[in-house]
């Protein structure tokens, strides 16, 4: 059996450390790190991986694409497979910034509580990286997701990438001031993505989702992005309302952490996987089965 070899490709001029101590966590025996990799110069790296092994042994060469522009890094990720042809290819992964790996957590967490299909959901903070990825994973799941930002444009255009994603996708741009409100006295499922250190809900407006069965406050660094959820909080009772279940980023991020471990031990049982948000959801789901 080949040595397993990751290539990490991270579109900032330093690869990210996190991203490096994972993939050796998660079982890479050799790390080839390379930083400032952009859609123009990234095809001759492929090519350096994919014409070096052969057959079979290809599956022990994958690829890592990371960094902290998420769109940056998708081009990155289109380039890639664009370079790849016919058995000539490896596994690749897409994680930039962790948003990928964090999104699936989130509904990973809902989804333990609450049957997504046809529930009503809100995301706060849906125009973020993390925020547009937990949407477009509740739209996948039959959720009617409000997708929350303070520019009406801005969530309008989220909802539109969801809709073009996801084929009879139900979202709705909501803005504070009336529709937020509404949307949130009205739903099951609450998520907080807004951008650390930012309160966007405040405790007295979360006691208004009388409706909520789980609530995630993906930000970790306080004020809380939600009003009395604490960061290790997981599948904890909300004081005030005895059907409420909280979750804070500590609390999701041991399953964030399991999915792109488990990811990165995915790489490399094929050579022909390219996993985005849905594939880490359904790598999350499948450790539920498993683990729990
Ligand atoms: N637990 C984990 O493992 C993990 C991993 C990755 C990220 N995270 C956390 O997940 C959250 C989302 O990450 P991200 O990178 O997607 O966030 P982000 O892009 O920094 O921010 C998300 C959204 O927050 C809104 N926002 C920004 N500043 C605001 C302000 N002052 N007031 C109100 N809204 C504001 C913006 O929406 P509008 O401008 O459209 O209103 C923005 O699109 C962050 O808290 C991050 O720390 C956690």
């Amino acid at each position: 059996m080949p040595r397993r070899i990751l290539l990490q490709f991270d579109c900032d001029d330093q690869p990210s450390t996190f991203d490096a101590v994972v993939a050796v966590d998660a079982g890479a025996d050799v790390l080839l790190r390379h930083g400032g990799v952009s859609p123009a110069n990234v095809a001759g790296l492929v090519h350096g991986a994919i014409f070096t092994r052969g057959g079979g042994d290809l599956a022990s060469t994958a690829i890592f694409v990371g960094g902290s522009d998420v769109e940056a890094a998708e081009s990155v990720r289109d380039r890639v497979v664009a370079a790849f042809f016919g058995p000539m290819r490896v596994s690749v992964l897409l994680d930039p910034s962790g948003a990928n790996s964090t999104a699936a957590a989130a509904v990973v967490a809902a989804s333990r509580h609450v049957g997504l299909a046809g529930t009503k959901a809100v995301v706060l903070g849906g125009t973020g990286p993390v925020g547009q990825r937990v949407g477009r994973l509740l739209a996948r799941k039959g959720a009617s997701a409000s997708i929350a930002s303070r520019s009406a444009e801005r969530a309008g255009e989220v909802c539109r990438a969801i809709r073009a994603a996801v084929p009879g996708a139900v979202v709705e741009p909501v803005c504070p001031g009336h529709s937020l409100e509404a949307a949130v006295a009205s739903a099951s499922v609450i998520v907080g993505a807004g951008a650390a250190g930012v309160a966007l809900l405040p405790a007295d407006a979360v006691r208004a989702a009388r409706e909520a069965r789980v609530i995630v406050d993906l930000n970790a660094v306080p004020p809380a992005g939600i009003g009395g959820i604490v960061a290790n909080d997981k599948a904890a009772p909300a004081a005030w309302n005895d059907r409420l279940l909280l979750y804070g980023a500590l609390g999701v991020g041991g399953t964030k952490m399991k999915i792109h471990r488990a990811a990165i031990g995915r790489l490399f049982e094929r050579s022909d996987l390219v996993l985005d948000a849905e594939e880490l959801l359904a790598i999350g789901e499948s450790l539920e089965t498993t683990v729990r």
